[in-house]
């Protein structure tokens, strides 16, 4: 039994929670977090019937005092693993997008990923070995109109992580970022998903199936993970394509989705 803990952001729902399972599979004591009134109890219930030890912290990482008073929870425990999974995203015309719903995205995935990431160093790194994971997109490899911040924000992520490899690899951290395609965690993302092209619906993987591909190659120390074939391909020919074109073409199906729901 590994006596030390892996902590998951967004473990309530989605891809967080296979995270926080397959981590428990693997014998990782749990550290879960999620907004409040999510359910966290009930997962952790589950979660303890794997034989780990399984904590949780109910708060909204877009606030920067919550950022600190989870930062301090999290240091009464040894974690070896750090999850930034918590995100969020949509598609919607910039004139039609709130500043709440702007800042929300900035927050979530840009200040509470590198912060949260920036403040626990210290303690992962008094394990001997320790590890990162950070979850940008498949979005991270174009810009795209009418979805804007969010690409912007998951390549942040992707520089983010690439950086932090780079500067943490002789304190034996592993960084990794895996960059998931479409994901049906829930039933808005799912219709999203679902009113794409047959094309976008093949990449579709499942959540178990993202998670283990996830853990097993941030233990095997790989920087960067795209799970799925098709995704893999997507990833080639997105880097092949010319700028322009590929921001012309993603853009235009983004705007499809979204004029199809009005
Ligand atoms: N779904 C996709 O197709 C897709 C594709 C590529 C990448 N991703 C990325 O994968 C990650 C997981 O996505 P998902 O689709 O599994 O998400 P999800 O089902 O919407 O779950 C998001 C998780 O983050 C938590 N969360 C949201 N806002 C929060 C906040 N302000 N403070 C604390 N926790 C918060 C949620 O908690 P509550 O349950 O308490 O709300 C939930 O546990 C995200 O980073 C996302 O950007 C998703």
């Amino acid at each position: 039994m590994n006596n030390n803990y892996a902590l998951i952001t967004g473990a309530s729902q989605g891809l967080g929670k296979y995270l926080a399972l397959d981590l428990a599979q693997r014998n990782y004591h749990i550290l879960l977090v999620a907004l409040p009134n999510e359910n966290l109890e009930t997962l952790a219930l589950e979660i303890k019937k794997l034989h780990v030890k399984v904590e949780f912290f109910e708060t909204d990482l877009t606030k920067k005092e919550n950022i600190l008073a989870l930062v301090d929870w999290a240091n009464s425990f040894s974690v070896e693993v750090l999850i930034n999974n918590a995100g969020c995203g949509g598609s919607k015309y910039i004139n039609e997008a709130s500043f709440d719903y702007m800042d929300t995205i900035i927050q979530l995935n840009v200040r509470a990923t590198s912060l949260i990431t920036k403040l626990l160093i210290p303690n992962l790194t008094k394990q001997p070995k320790s590890y990162i994971l950070n979850i940008s997109s498949m979005a991270a490899f174009s810009p795209i109109g009418f979805k804007t911040v969010y690409p912007a924000s998951k390549k942040f992520i992707e520089y983010f992580s690439q950086g932090l490899q780079e500067e943490l690899k002789s304190q034996n951290v592993t960084v990794s970022v895996v960059y998931p395609g479409p994901m049906k965690t829930n039933a808005e993302v799912s219709n999203r998903i679902e009113k794409q092209s047959k094309f976008v619906n093949s990449g579709v993987v499942a959540l178990k199936d993202v998670a283990k591909i996830s853990l097993d190659g941030l233990f095997q120390g790989k920087n960067r993970i795209i799970p799925g074939k098709l995704n893999k391909f997507s990833r080639y020919i997105l880097a092949i394509l010319p700028l322009k074109t590929k921001v012309k073409l993603l853009s235009k199906a983004v705007k499809k989705e979204i004029d199809a729901t009005k």
